[in-house]
């Protein structure tokens, strides 16, 4: 069968495209290139677009997903990852150029980095990435990177994916700060903060994703508060904290974190325009 009807008959031409990525193990552009897709194959990709026609988000039913152009296992006790998230790891990955610039100098004192909230692990694992790179051009940038979650469902995703990129990540069960011990110079963090009540409003199939993943309470704040309430105990002096947001609460994130006492803060928007990230001094 010919690519065109393929997509013809399962009417969605973005997740055909990705499901043959998967199935074929191939690029993009070669799924482009495939003069005939066998029936098994056509077959399978059927199938698959008719559970996503369901809701089921697509990444549920490959068990994989895409995250700063690497592959991660998703199940359906992790959020599906965002590319929105990949502006926060930009930002981070600012942060820590120029720590380890500044830190040139310095004793081998291990750069902490918590990933708080940590789902599947793809803040913390796209991460350690840049660290390994930072050490082994810089022999004395010494990290340590702690991810924590309160699901130990998400927990074992989290290993799994950090197993299959080779990240050094230690990882803790804990609510929030209560099981996580000492100071870090970044803490990254996209905590749940739908609206309880907007839960699948915008997107039906956000109701497949697990609800501790989402739900931030009435106003959508609940874990901006309880994590600025702790996290300068946590921090190190001109150490920051990176959030993700919704796209209307820059304001009142700035809001909590300046009657926490924080120094500054900073808002950087998505690819779509939209306030997405806060960065936080101490
Ligand atoms: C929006 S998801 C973010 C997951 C991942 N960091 C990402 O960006 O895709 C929020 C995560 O916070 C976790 N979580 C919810 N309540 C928590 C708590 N009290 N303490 C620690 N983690 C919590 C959820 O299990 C979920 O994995």
């Amino acid at each position: 069968m010919k690519l065109a009807q393929l997509i013809a008959q399962t009417g969605e031409h973005e997740a055909t495209i990705q499901v043959l990525c998967h199935l074929l193990e191939a690029k993009r552009t070669n799924v482009f290139l495939v003069k005939d897709i066998s029936e098994p194959i056509a077959a399978k990709t059927i199938q698959i677009i008719e559970e996503y026609k369901k809701g089921i988000p697509l990444a549920y039913l490959l068990g994989s997903t895409y995250f700063y152009n690497r592959k991660f296992v998703v199940t359906p006790d992790v959020l599906v990852p965002r590319h929105d998230t990949e502006v926060l790891v930009e930002l981070a990955e600012k942060k820590i150029i120029a720590d380890c610039l500044a830190r040139i100098d310095e004793c081998k004192s291990k750069y902490r980095i918590l990933d708080l909230c940590c789902g599947s692990g793809i803040i913390g694992i796209s991460l350690a990435y840049l660290c390994d790179w930072l050490h082994e051009r810089q022999r004395n940038h010494f990290y340590e990177i702690v991810a924590a979650d309160y699901s130990l469902a998400a927990l074992e995703v989290a290993t799994k994916n950090a197993a299959l990129h080779h990240a050094d990540i230690n990882f803790v069960h804990s609510d929030l700060f209560n099981d996580i011990r000492g100071k870090f110079h970044l803490i990254v963090c996209n905590p749940p903060y739908v609206r309880t009540t907007e839960i699948g409003v915008e997107d039906e199939w956000t109701l497949k994703e697990p609800r501790i993943a989402l739900d931030g309470g009435i106003d959508g704040l609940y874990f901006y508060r309880r994590i600025l309430a702790n996290a300068k105990q946590h921090l190190v002096p001109n150490g920051m904290i990176i959030f993700e947001i919704g796209y209307d609460q820059a304001k009142a994130v700035e809001t909590i974190a300046l009657e926490n006492g924080y120094r500054s803060v900073e808002t950087f928007k998505d690819l779509a325009n939209r306030d997405r990230v806060v960065t936080i001094r101490v």
